[in-house]
């Protein structure tokens, strides 16, 4: 029998930016539970929630300074009891965020590690200046690592004279996955959530948390001759041990726990390695190869070019199949790191919007795997439109900026590249209504609303039958009817065509065939497409039958 989460959509939740239900303009665990309603019309069937651990909110709560605590601009642990209650008596379940690569440098392990004679000193990842260099200068860094959110990955620590790593901002060291008492400590916590009623985890960048050591010197490709390069940290020799002692000892495949993996630099040969049910790792991981595509030459993810769909088709089918019979894929356009899709890779403007953010939602939930949908992404909400860096507040998009513009960058064009892909584009509160903070607070805000909230919002979508809301319904019912959307093999057809995606879903004499106009314009559907003589249409974006298709329309075919 396939394991639940293989018939399961998952709903995220990026909790400061959901519903605020005490006017502090951040969202919070009751504000959430006051809208369990919106998640059961839906029809999804678990929750997954950014982090909403004591955090001192440096990056938003993946810098947690106590795992087994809420932070109190989130609520309290009656709260997390209280929604986990709301959930399962809907028939939902809860996947908690965990983030143990790093911690915050506020959480006591730390705190204890920054004593030299500590033995807690080894549960973090401290190392000498690189050899004839004064301790704490320019350049005396053990390595070249950078990081993740810009500049090194080393932080000089005054007191000890020695350096702490951190792949992302100095506020969260990474934690040494290779002393087995920091092993522990996590699965003693994540036992201690399980005991309390969640139902998994999505795992932060878990790929990272096996280093090689020591960590070397990579390629220079950075200012200042930092190594960007992800490939000198993921996936290091004893990755597999990590997660099958971390499987084995909170349970997760006894316990049949939902887990998520996301890896920086996977590939789908290896995802399959780590959901393999054989290697007693992962249920599914999340790869960035898809939303890689729109990558420019330096594969930098400020370094934008337009989408050449035939390369997204390409690596979405090479998932696929990489993961037909062994292994499982996770399916998504959006996330809490994301642009909004419909702004992204659909049309955003007034006449196209709504129709190409269904036919997105068509393309992705007709895929095999477990799709994810963002919240506000069923209502086809879009990019935040930020025009000044001050208006932003992600860390990685204005760490981003004053490194390139103090390297000479243009800021128009940088303003341009962090307006398009920075992660505050989905961070922007979700829209509930058409009132003041769509509805969101009664506070303001810690981040802008979209002043679009006054026509994309949930109230106004969810009486309109023919909304985006609506689409993403009924593609969440058709996934739980249908035992083909669930599990048929997946072809993709006109592998080079720059305006359709089309491919078929088969098992055993049932085919589905998805026909999705990729593009603005109208588009006739070239002859060699299976025969649709016959087919019903279980789920269009229009009425038509005809053999063109309108700008963004698409079809779900049950052929005859
Ligand atoms: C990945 C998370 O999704 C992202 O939001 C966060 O900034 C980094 N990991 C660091 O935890």
């Amino acid at each position: 029998m396939a394991p639940w989460w293989q018939s399961a959509v998952v709903y995220q939740i990026y909790p400061r930016s959901f519903a605020d239900s005490d006017g502090d303009g951040i969202g919070d665990l009751r504000g959430i539970a006051a809208h369990l309603d919106h998640l059961g019309a839906l029809g999804v069937d678990v929750v997954w929630l950014s982090p909403v651990y004591r955090s001192p909110m440096d990056d938003n709560g993946y810098d947690i300074s106590d795992y087994t605590d809420i932070d109190p601009l989130f609520g309290t642990l009656d709260d997390i009891d209280t929604l986990i209650e709301g959930l399962h008596a809907r028939g939902m379940k809860l996947v908690m965020d965990l983030v143990v690569n790093h911690t915050s440098d506020e959480h006591a392990w730390f705190a204890e590690s920054r004593d030299l004679a500590s033995p807690m000193r080894d549960w973090y990842i401290w190392r000498p200046a690189r050899a004839g260099h004064e301790p704490g200068t320019p350049g005396a860094e053990p390595t070249n690592a950078g990081s993740f959110f810009s500049g090194p990955g080393w932080q000089f620590d005054p007191a000890s004279g020695q350096y702490y790593l951190h792949l992302f901002s100095p506020k969260q060291p990474d934690l040494n996955w290779e002393n087995p008492a920091v092993r522990r400590a996590v699965y003693d916590m994540m036992r201690w959530w399980v005991d309390r009623g969640v139902d998994g985890f999505r795992m932060d960048v878990i790929n990272l948390i096996s280093k090689t050591y020591p960590l070397a010197d990579g390629p220079a490709n950075g200012p200042g001759g930092l190594c960007y390069d992800p490939s000198i940290v993921v996936e290091g020799p004893r990755l597999h041990e990590f997660l099958r002692e971390m499987n084995r000892e909170v349970g997760l495949s006894a316990k049949e726990l939902f887990s998520v993996g996301e890896m920086i630099g996977v590939d789908a040969e290896t995802a399959r390695s780590h959901t393999d049910p054989a290697a007693g790792e992962l249920g599914m991981v999340f790869t960035f190869e898809h939303v890689s595509i729109d990558n420019g030459p330096t594969g930098v993810k400020w370094d934008v070019v337009p989408l050449h769909l035939p390369a997204l088709k390409a690596n979405l089918a090479e998932w696929q199949e990489a993961l037909a019979d062994v292994g499982w894929n996770s399916l998504y356009f959006e996330n809490h790191d994301q642009p909004r899709s419909v702004s992204r890779f659909g049309d955003d403007s007034a006449e196209f919007r709504v129709v190409s953010a269904k036919t997105l939602a068509t393309t992705l939930h007709l895929l095999k795997g477990t799709p994810y949908v963002y919240q506000g992404q069923e209502l086809g909400m879009t990019n935040a439109g930020f025009t000044s860096i001050e208006q932003y507040n992600d860390l990685e998009s204005t760490r981003f900026f004053a490194e390139a513009v103090a390297g000479g960058g243009d800021p128009a064009q940088l303003l341009g590249a962090i307006g398009f892909k920075s992660r505050d584009n989905a961070r922007t509160p979700m829209q509930w209504d058409a009132s003041a903070n769509a509805g969101f607070s009664t506070g303001t805000p810690w981040l802008a609303v979209n002043p679009n909230h006054t026509r994309i919002n949930a109230a106004a979508a969810v009486a309109d039958p023919d909304s985006v809301f609506h689409h993403y319904r009924r593609l969440i019912a058709l996934r739980h009817e249908l035992e083909v959307v669930r599990q048929g093999r997946f072809a993709l057809l006109l592998p080079e065509d720059e305006r359709l995606f089309c491919y078929t879903r088969t098992l055993g004499e049932e085919v589905l065939l998805v026909v999705a106009n990729w593009s603005s314009a109208p588009v006739v559907l070239p002859s060699g497409l299976p025969d649709r003589a016959g087919a019903e249409v279980l789920l269009g974006t229009h009425d038509s039958l005809s053999d063109e298709l309108a700008a963004w329309e698409s079809r779900i075919y049950r052929l005859a």
